[in-house]
């Protein structure tokens, strides 16, 4: 049975969920779902790096915080894979700041601030093709058989439901 029914989003841990302990804890959230991790690292984003991925804020007031926010210090950037992956994650993950997020979502059960948050999730298909493009090169993304697959999903007719 396939497994490549499956869309693909991009997260990043920012440098606030790295710092405050809390990467295993959000990253077991997802897994626990049943999305499948199919790229994991822990890098440094440059400014260069920053500005790319957060290219479309460029000239709002709040754009050169969010490039000190995410440059300074390392993230965890994790591919995710799944049925809807994009929008499944962003539900997980809440409105953009924890104050304003309901309890349950990780922002809303995490976060306090206003400009620290947490995590990035992609907010649609193409930018995660985009995003992903940004951080991972092809061979760093894992083709790999979930063992649990069939129970996360029903595969019995030949579709995944
Ligand atoms: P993200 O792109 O990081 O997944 O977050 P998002 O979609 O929920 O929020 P978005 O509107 O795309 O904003 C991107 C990031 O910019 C910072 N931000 N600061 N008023 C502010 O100070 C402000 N507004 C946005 C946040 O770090 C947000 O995640
Ligand atoms: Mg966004």
């Amino acid at each position: 049975m396939g497994q490549d029914a499956a869309e693909r989003t991009l997260v990043i841990l920012k440098p606030d969920a790295v710092q405050r302990q809390l990467v295993g804890r959000i990253l077991a959230r997802f897994e626990a779902k049943g999305l499948k991790v199919v790229g994991l690292k822990m890098c440094r984003l440059t400014k260069q790096l920053a500005k790319t991925q957060y290219a479309a804020h460029k000239g709002e007031y709040f754009y050169e915080a969010l490039l000190r926010f995410m440059t300074a210090g390392p993230v965890v950037v994790t591919v995710l894979e799944g049925k809807a992956a994009v929008e499944v994650v962003r539900g997980m993950m809440g409105p953009t700041f924890g104050p304003d997020a309901p309890a349950g979502t990780i922002r809303g059960d995490f976060g306090l601030s206003k400009r620290f948050n947490l995590l990035h999730g992609s907010d649609s298909q193409a930018a995660a093709r985009k995003e992903i493009g940004l951080f991972f090169r092809p061979e760093e993304l894992l083709d790999y058989e979930l063992h649990g697959f069939p129970w996360i999903y029903d595969t019995s007719t030949g579709e995944v439901i």
